[in-house]
């Protein structure tokens, strides 16, 4: 019985190999493992043998079987590959051309420039946070400062969503800073956060100017932070993003939310401080504002400023992204012409 099965091994491998087409595939299947075949047979007739020889048998017919099987599958695999090819050539597809590249995606050079931005503060360990565009008159400027009759509402050319309500108006925020309060309000000190996000101008669009940008707002509140944490943070930044040899520039300026405010600037890129176009020929480029949180605001946000102090900054994210990759013009960023685009 042992040497029927080898036989009827090596034959059914022998069939096998003649094999060329699914359809004989099949009724090679049924004459040899089919439930009428040879080796059925003798796996039922097994019962009927003496133990010793059962055994034996047993396990070479189980063996035989296990083999073919596999030898089956490996053949029909084979098979529906090649009727797949000679099916698509008959089509008229030529399966030996290479394929098409395929046109991958990629991040927009405000989004790339965004990510890098963050990860750097988070690295210092910032936390990010995201608030509303739709804002109200009391967070984009009173809280910050800003009454209705102060001139520092001409710096923001503002949309607004309700005309003439005061205090109560929604319009589309000018700045990030809003968040400043926004988390102020929701969190107690320690605070260490930057708040990225869409900013509205009505402003007519030039190389410098859009109406739709995005800003990075800073604010780190606690017991004993100075005006050295700000600069030491801000350099810290700088470095990391535009490189250790880069000169910065570290100078006071005013905006009503802060006391002092200050303003930073790094040299110019083209020019490395000489005076060119690009710097108005100043040798510098403004990338930031910001300066110490002033009492009166922490104290809308309900931080008692006998007890905390705090840094706030904003930075434009688009602006930086022209000084990294030397983008003259800003209406590039959303007028989506691909040749643009694809540079990144
Ligand atoms: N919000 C200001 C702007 O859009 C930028 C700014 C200045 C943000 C000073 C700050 C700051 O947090 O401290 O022009």
């Amino acid at each position: 019985m042992l040497k029927q099965l080898e036989e009827l091994h090596l034959e059914a491998l022998a069939k096998l190999n003649r094999v060329s087409e699914l359809k004989e595939l099949e009724s090679w299947r049924i004459r040899y493992l089919g439930k009428k075949s040879k080796l059925t047979q003798i796996l039922r007739s097994l019962a009927s043998l003496p133990l010793e020889e059962r055994k034996k048998v047993g396990a070479q017919a189980n063996e035989v079987k296990k083999a073919l099987e596999s030898s089956f599958t490996e053949k029909e695999r084979h098979l529906e590959e090649t009727t797949l090819i000679s099916f698509l050539e008959r089509q008229g597809v030529d399966v030996t051309l290479p394929g098409r590249p395929i046109s991958i995606g990629r991040l927009h050079p405000t989004t790339r420039i965004l990510e890098e931005i963050c990860d750097i503060f988070i690295r210092m360990g910032f936390q990010v946070f995201e608030g509303p565009d739709v804002e109200w008159d009391y967070y984009n400027f009173e809280a910050l400062n800003i009454p209705q009759w102060h001139p520092a509402r001409d710096m923001f050319a503002t949309l607004w969503i309700d005309a003439d309500m005061g205090k109560g108006a929604r319009l589309l925020r000018t700045h990030t800073s809003p968040m400043q309060i926004r988390l102020m309000e929701r969190k107690r000190p320690p605070i260490r956060a930057i708040m990225p996000g869409r900013v509205y101008r009505y402003e007519a669009t030039d190389a410098t100017h859009e109406s739709m940008l995005y800003q990075v707002e800073g604010l780190a509140i606690n017991k004993n932070i100075t005006l050295a944490d700000l600069k030491g943070t801000l350099f810290e930044f700088c470095h990391c993003f535009f490189g250790q040899e880069r000169r910065i520039r570290f100078r006071c300026d005013y905006f009503p939310f802060v006391e002092p405010g200050v303003e930073v600037a790094i040299e110019c890129s083209a020019c490395h401080g000489a005076g060119c176009r690009l710097c108005s020929y100043s040798g510098w480029l403004e990338i930031l504002g910001a300066g110490m949180v002033h009492p009166d605001v922490l104290k809308r946000g309900n931080i008692d400023p006998e007890v905390y102090t705090g840094f706030a900054f904003g930075m434009g994210v688009e602006r930086i992204a022209m000084l990294r990759y030397s983008i003259d013009d800003i209406r590039l960023f959303y007028s989506n012409d691909s040749r643009f685009l694809e540079q990144f």
